[in-house]
């Protein structure tokens, strides 16, 4: 049941007797100190400066709250009064017994919610081909992967696209590396990077070297620039080895997805990258030529070196974007502005389409939404830019060009040693057990706080089974199986005797029957699909890591304090259905999260 408009409700018509602030919207938040009830409302202070029958919005508020009480509803166990004029709910044991019913039922998924007609795409991690995968890659991965999750779950048919960075002049300086550069000629330097198990460094070292000689002999510039005129033309030999490249690049790429467990939808699992509307540009550049001139906000000019530029209007404070360059290159802006025309055609001119992108490109992506929105192509909110902070390292910032690159599989082999570190000595972990751990630590430290946020990198935060991260959570959730484990005769595979008990205890169960720390349990889990619907309406996948965080502390309190198993049978399996279905909710939320779990540690 969805709480919020069902208390609104019981408030309007309280409002409506009382013949005050009559269609006024009301609020709801969770109290910070849980001792003050499971929902809030301030309606009473916001609503006491329109009316002079009540001397304070205190007292407006008890008497709101004495209507209430006429016709409490049967979800609601308690009203009360705090503070200046606080209203406060408590919701009934009975009700937050039904939510975990559910929760049991369907296995901690959101199966309702299916089939809503709604279709978005996430577009993630996005890479450059013959550069090195990035940590802001690998964030792009972890925080995309999610909100795809998310999306799904909450009803949305999602594409998973790749962005691949698979074009531009750079190819022009890369194909000549291979041609003159590496010490040796282009056949050496091809059987060198088809053997290397590492085709991307040899390429960066290519690359590397190329700037290095051309601060010697500028007119290298010049050819790397002829060579790409002959690859935008279709030339034969320049193609394939550009291919080639592509190809060299996805050795590395997908040793990273298959170590993440991530993967994508679109273009047999490619994804669409900015070569696949090399063609596809024209259009984009004669629309603009025909319709910037009478569209508001945007005009079409050409700079006095004539490059092709889009200007905005004053208010929206924008600065131009070009379009093409004097010579009439295209650049990264062109090709996103082609992509997204042609997949409002394939997709469908309502689709949600979500670039998860490093924040430093927030200037940039506001320019491609306001042209995009001027142009008729999008509505309000249509499309979103969700942008990750950077992770700041000891060694500083990477520069490909400089060859001062901090590799990700070094990163991801370091995970994985320090994650077969953390096992308690009895249990030894299996290579995937290790793998999940490690990178499940990884992910979690990039989803347990707002995207958008800058983080310093640090092991000891990440890898440690205290306090907030991955593997206390992977730890929270081997406890709770362990108990499942040692509960005899438990059909777990069915919980259905969970469930019959269940719903014979919340009939007969008083508030007074139940501890504290059951409470605070049934309390924590009630809310679970509610944060699964803000992280995803929000794009905020750490709504639900703080949340899972809340709901694996409580546990453990309950834990420790509470005798699960041995007591009177109703409520032995009344606390171990409590159990299973925190496990079902810290297996199911992680999961969205692209965290899975393991059965010891
Ligand atoms: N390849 C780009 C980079 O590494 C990211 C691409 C993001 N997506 C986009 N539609 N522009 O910075």
């Amino acid at each position: 049941m969805k709480i919020i408009p069902e208390l609104e409700k019981v408030i309007q018509i309280v409002l409506n007797k009382m013949e005050i602030g009559g269609g006024v919207n009301v609020s709801f938040e969770h109290p910070a100190d849980s001792q003050h009830g499971d929902w809030s409302t301030n309606i009473a202070l916001t609503l006491f400066k329109q009316q002079n029958k009540f001397s304070s919005p205190r007292a407006l508020a008890d008497s709101m709250s004495e209507e209430i009480k006429k016709s409490l509803p049967n979800f609601v166990s308690k009203v009360e009064v705090a503070g200046p004029g606080f209203i406060n709910f408590y919701l009934s044991e009975h009700y937050l017994m039904s939510e975990m019913v559910v929760l049991l039922e369907n296995r901690a998924q959101l199966k309702d919610q299916q089939n809503t007609g709604k279709k978005a795409i996430v577009e993630f991690s996005s890479p450059n081909i013959a550069k090195p995968f990035t940590i802001g890659h690998l964030r792009s991965s972890i925080i995309g992967w999610s909100l795809a999750n998310l999306l799904e779950e909450t009803g949305y048919e999602v594409f998973r696209d790749n962005h691949l960075g698979d074009w531009g002049t750079q190819f022009g300086k890369q194909i000549y590396a291979l041609k003159h550069l590496g010490g040796g000629s282009l056949e050496k330097n091809i059987e060198k990077l088809s053997k290397s198990d590492n085709p991307v460094k040899d390429l960066v070292a290519l690359y590397v070297e190329f700037h290095k000689v051309a601060e010697e002999k500028p007119e290298m510039e010049d050819e790397a620039r002829a060579i790409f005129k002959k690859l935008e033309d279709g030339d034969d030999e320049m193609r394939q080895l550009w291919q080639k490249c592509i190809d060299w690049s996805f050795v590395e790429f997908n040793r990273i997805y298959d170590l993440l467990n991530i993967s994508f939808t679109e273009n047999n699992g490619r994804g669409y990258g900015e070569s696949y509307f090399e063609d596809k540009m024209d259009v984009v550049v004669s629309e603009l030529e025909s319709k910037a001139k009478n569209t508001k906000g945007i005009s079409y000019v050409t700079g006095n070196n004539g490059a092709k530029l889009v200007n905005f209007s004053e208010e929206s404070k924008l600065p131009p974007l070009m379009i093409l360059k004097s010579d009439g290159a295209t650049l990264y802006a062109t090709r996103d502005l082609a992509t997204d025309k042609w997949r409002l055609s394939k997709y469908g001119s309502d689709i949600l389409i979500i670039n998860e992108v490093g924040a430093e490109q927030s200037l940039y992506f506001q320019q491609i939404y306001a042209l995009e929105k001027a142009l008729g192509w999008v509505k309000d909110g249509q499309r979103v830019h969700v942008g990750h902070g950077m992770y700041r390292f000891k060694e500083g910032k990477m520069s490909t060009r400089k060859g001062n690159v901090i590799w990700l599989e070094d990163v991801l082999n370091e995970a994985k040693s320090k994650a077969a570190g953390l096992a308690s000595d009895k249990k030894v972990l299996s290579e995937e057990e290790i793998e999940k751990v490690a990178f499940g630590a990884l992910k979690w430290s990039d989803l347990k706080r707002s995207a958008r946020l800058d983080v310093a990198f640090d092991w000891d935060e990440i890898m440690t089974m205290q306090g907030n991260s991955g593997p206390y959570l992977q730890y929270t959730y081997v406890r709770c199986q362990s108990i499942l484990n040692k509960a005899q005769n438990l059909d777990t595979t069915k919980y259905s005797d969970l469930l019959v008990n269940l719903k014979s205890y919340s009939r007969n169960t008083q508030r007074e029957n139940l501890t504290p720390a059951e409470i605070d349990l049934l309390r924590n889990l009630s809310t679970y699909f509610e944060v699964v619907e803000k992280s995803a309406r929000e794009y905020a996948p750490h709504h639900l890591a703080t949340y899972l965080f809340g709901l694996a502390q409580t546990f453990n309190q309950f834990y420790g304090n509470t005798q699960v198993i041995g007591g009177a049978e109703e409520v032995e399996k009344f606390r171990l259905a409590l159990v299973a279905t925190t496990s079902l909710v810290l297996k199911r939320g992680l999961h969205l999260l692209g965290i899975e779990v393991v059965e010891k540690m």
